[in-house]
């Protein structure tokens, strides 16, 4: 059935609601290049301002979804569970939770992406380790997950292409910030990637996309129903990101925190987040029959070294050094070491989230454009987080750096994040609420 975009067009701009063969037409012709940017813009736009019903959001969700190739995990026993972050300052989430679940049994077949932004994604932070491959075959990646129970690839070039160029346009054209579009976005490369089951990590603070619990409630209610309606079991966790997560923020940096995690000495709040999720993605795989037994079985998989032990045999088969989870001495680490020092006594009133996260974009560990080379080794050490006494002199933050002047354009933005009071403010559980 063809239709005219012109048409579809002004049908959103009146406040229509769009026909399932008419969203299906939309992506199809758009992902095709037989609709112009120009066109699908104003549609964007049309969405932002006149929004999407429940029904048009899961009929876009799958028409995006079946735009290219869908991930078969058929020939993978047992319940595949996946997890997604919203993303957010410090998120090294993947790189423990995926060897510690996979440690107890859950399969773990997990595709991720590179980083645009303050850090790197997963993929950059697993490429820490040295020789680590990413690129890996689908057939690789499917027998890796049967022989060892985990694997992580980076997102194929074909999987859901309408949302690549989809989201390309909304982010030239102010219409990134639209709860169905974000929904659908995201859902749909969660749903080509092919799990029964998924377990939502939505980031809400200074930090995140979603600033306030308000809009990230209504996000991850948004996702959770989409999973739902396309048969797959979804919860969702609405996470603290009013400060970074846990203390390190850079790529190496970051891994070197989640080892530490996996040994049972990480972060109090990183590791109250993979507790919970984990939990979470046990429970779901049925290996337990509820989230507390869940969370029992990971602390004994930390305390007997399951865990440490799964990341290693995990490094080792796609191509990394393994040796580094041991000794991180292996590990990229900057030439130089900077104390970021308080200069008043007082408490940490607050930390302005994504400013920590551009003071280590600035130092090299990030990407500003798709070409940008990164800075594994860089990143800042958070010595002081929300409510802690501060006395004049004493370390806010390290930061780990290889450039004098870069570390001085850092150094200055991370001084202006910190603020700090005269009273011992209120602080967030990590875990803010669940769907
Ligand atoms: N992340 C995505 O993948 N898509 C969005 O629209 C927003 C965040």
């Amino acid at each position: 059935m063809g239709y005219r975009m012109y048409d579809l067009i002004e049908k959103k701009r009146d406040g229509g609601v769009l026909s399932s063969p008419e969203i299906k037409w939309m992506i199809d012709e758009y992902t095709a290049g037989r609709i112009p940017d120009y066109q699908m813009s104003a549609m964007t736009m049309a969405i932002f301002f006149k929004g999407l019903d429940k029904e048009e959001t899961l009929n876009l969700t799958m028409a995006m979804t079946e735009s290219g190739d869908t991930v078969d995990l058929s020939g993978i026993s047992g319940i595949k569970v996946d997890k997604h972050s919203t993303g957010g300052v410090g998120d090294k989430t993947s790189i423990a939770l995926a060897p510690l679940v996979a440690s107890v049994g859950v399969h773990v077949a997990k595709m991720s992406g590179r980083g645009l932004g303050h850090t790197g994604g997963t993929i950059d932070k697993l490429e820490s380790f040295p020789g680590f491959n990413t690129s890996i075959t689908m057939d690789a990646f499917l027998k890796q997950v049967n022989d060892i129970g985990i694997a992580i690839m980076g997102q194929t070039k074909d999987l859901v292409p309408a949302d690549k160029k989809l989201y390309a346009l909304r982010d030239v054209t102010a219409t990134v910030d639209q709860l169905s579009l974000i929904a659908s976005s995201i859902m749909s490369k969660k749903l080509a990637s092919g799990a029964d089951a998924i377990v939502l990590d939505v980031k809400c603070g200074s930090g995140a996309f979603m600033k306030d619990l308000v809009s990230a409630r209504a996000l991850a209610e948004e996702m959770t129903e989409l999973g739902r309606g396309a048969g797959r079991k979804v919860t969702a966790f609405i996470t603290d990101m009013d400060e970074p997560l846990g203390l390190a923020v850079g790529n190496a940096l970051e891994v070197k925190e989640a080892i530490d995690t996996l040994r049972g000495k990480g972060p109090e709040d990183f590791t109250e987040l993979v507790m919970s999720l984990g939990a979470a993605m046990v429970h779901f795989a049925g290996i337990a029959d509820s989230e507390e037994e869940a969370r029992v079985l990971l602390s004994k998989s930390i305390e007997n070294g399951d865990a440490i032990n799964k990341l290693k045999e995990f490094v080792k088969a796609q191509g990394g050094d393994e040796r580094a989870v041991d000794d991180m001495a292996l590990l990229p680490s900057a030439k130089y070491e900077y104390e970021l020092a308080a200069d008043t006594d007082g408490f940490v009133e607050s930390i302005a989230c994504s400013e920590v996260g551009t003071a280590s974009l600035l130092l090299g560990g990030g990407r500003l454009t798709k070409e940008d080379e990164i800075d594994l080794s860089t990143g800042i050490i958070m010595k002081k987080k929300k409510g802690m006494p501060v006395k004049k002199g004493e370390a806010l933050a390290l930061i780990y750096y290889n450039d004098e002047e870069k570390k001085e354009a850092a150094a200055a933005r991370l001084k202006a994040a910190f603020k700090i009071g005269r009273v011992k403010p209120e602080t967030n559980d990590i875990i803010l609420g669940r769907i």
